[in-house]
């Protein structure tokens, strides 16, 4: 398994450029199972998840090109409703085909999508939309089963704003004849990413001033050219780098209002933020200031940025406490920064940081792609020669992580043990 062998305590300085979403280019891809008609889909990032995603497509019927981060995506054969586990235990995401299969088919048999480093991470909230939408839900043999004989507008409240099962809901709800409203969805950048580009095909999704999402079933969907949004983790993660290196960086074709908390808790930790339309500069602060934060749906502090954050916050002077309030078990990176000489002292899901001085290399393991991020920030920082193993986690989500942090002046190569 490959690890990152860097030799940190450099100040990051320089230019980043920020790719496509993640978070957005996989349902996005996802929806394209929707129509039958050519979709071109740009800016879709070189991951470990894309190529899981282009697998699904292909396992379900369509024919896929990936092309200098251009996705073309036309049919092959009629659309099948089956996902093996095989693909679906590689990404919790492919469950969000549901949508689109029983909105086409009125079937879908999915394995049930296991839980994974961070969580449990129950689909309970994606069934109850989909079983108010006239689906019949059976659990056969690990596999979720969903049929109907039709589908029927309704009104769906989420019991909590998940990100995925609005996606997935919406998805479905576009070819059900009717109008079906939504009440408490997610609303991170990466859904209304999905909700456009599902309007490009010809969805009619609407939303009205007590932001209840409105969505008119057509019987047929078009296909679509769609330029996927920039990823706000990965410029959360590039800012975070910057302040916890003693550096300066500027993080290109973002979208600075997608990270309007990080920025301002930035600030108040003691860095100078400077932004333009689609920049943002952040110069490190001298001494780091403890700020606290508590992870909460878009447009509170992103759980994904949440273990970055951990890290900055060893190296503040002072206490932060550290509230992680979406899942219940992503403190995974906590015991391995102890291990750089960190002070964390995990209490149910709050992280309870004292600032020490500096961090020391170590030989660290990632359990989870945020958090093997967030490793790779410390080591960057940690004077001396670290290796973050298991990088395959982080593959997941950053294209290009080592050549981008080079260019900033990292000290970090790609190591794959076997071939040393
Ligand atoms: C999406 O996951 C993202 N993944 C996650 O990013 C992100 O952390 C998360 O949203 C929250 O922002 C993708 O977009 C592919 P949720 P998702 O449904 O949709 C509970 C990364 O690092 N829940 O909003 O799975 C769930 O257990 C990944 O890029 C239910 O209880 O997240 C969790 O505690 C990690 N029942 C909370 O809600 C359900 O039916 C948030 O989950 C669904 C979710």
């Amino acid at each position: 398994m490959d690890q990152f062998i860097i030799n940190g305590g450099r100040k990051l300085k320089g230019t980043v450029e920020i790719g496509g979403s993640k978070n957005a280019a996989l349902p996005i891809l996802i929806a394209t199972l929707l129509t039958d008609e050519k979709c071109v889909i740009k800016r879709v990032p070189k991951l470990r998840d894309i190529n899981t995603t282009i697998k699904i497509l292909e396992a379900l019927g369509k024919k896929v090109t990936f092309e200098n981060g251009t996705c073309t995506i036309t049919k092959q054969t009629a659309l099948k409703v089956k996902l093996p586990y095989d693909l679906v235990k590689q990404m919790r995401a492919s469950f969000w085909v549901a949508g689109p299969l029983l909105a086409r088919k009125k079937h879908a048999e999915i394995a049930l999508p296991g839980g994974c480093a961070i969580g449990v991470r129950p689909v309970d909230i994606h069934l109850k939309g989909f079983k108010k939408l006239g689906a019949k839900v059976i659990l056969n043999e690990g596999n979720i089963v969903l049929k109907a004989k039709k589908l029927a507008p309704t009104k769906i409240i989420l019991s909590f704003p998940s990100v995925g099962a609005t996606q997935n809901l919406l998805m479905c709800a576009c070819l059900i004849k009717g109008k079906t409203v939504f009440e408490n969805i997610a609303r991170e950048p990466e859904v209304f990413d999905l909700i456009n580009a599902l309007k490009s095909m010809g969805a009619k999704i609407c939303m009205d001033q007590q932001g209840r999402v409105i969505v008119e079933g057509v019987d047929k969907l078009k296909g679509m050219k769609h330029s996927v949004c920039a990823d706000r983790i990965q410029t959360g993660t590039f800012l975070i780098a910057g302040a916890i290196t003693g550096g300066e960086i500027t993080v290109k074709n973002c979208v600075p209002e997608d990270n309007e908390i990080l920025l301002e808790y930035l600030q108040e930790a003691g860095a100078k933020i400077t932004t333009g339309k689609d920049w943002v500069k952040i110069k490190a602060p001298k001494t780091i200031k403890p700020v606290n934060i508590k992870t909460a749906p878009y447009p509170g502090f992103a759980t994904d940025l949440q273990a970055p954050w951990l890290a900055l916050m060893t190296l503040a002077k002072g206490n932060t406490e550290v509230s992680e309030d979406i899942f219940e078990n992503r403190f995974m990176h906590a015991p391995e920064l102890v291990r750089m000489g960190a002070n964390i002292i995990i209490e149910k899901n709050v992280a309870k940081v004292t600032g020490v001085a500096k961090l020391t290399p170590a030989t660290v393991m990632s359990s989870d792609l945020r958090g093997g991020a967030a490793l790779v920030l410390a080591a960057l920082a940690a004077k001396g020669q670290s290796c973050v193993e298991r990088v395959y986690h982080i593959d997941r989500g950053y294209e290009e992580f080592e050549q981008k942090l080079t260019a900033l002046g990292a000290k970090i190569k790609r190591y794959n043990p076997v071939q040393i």
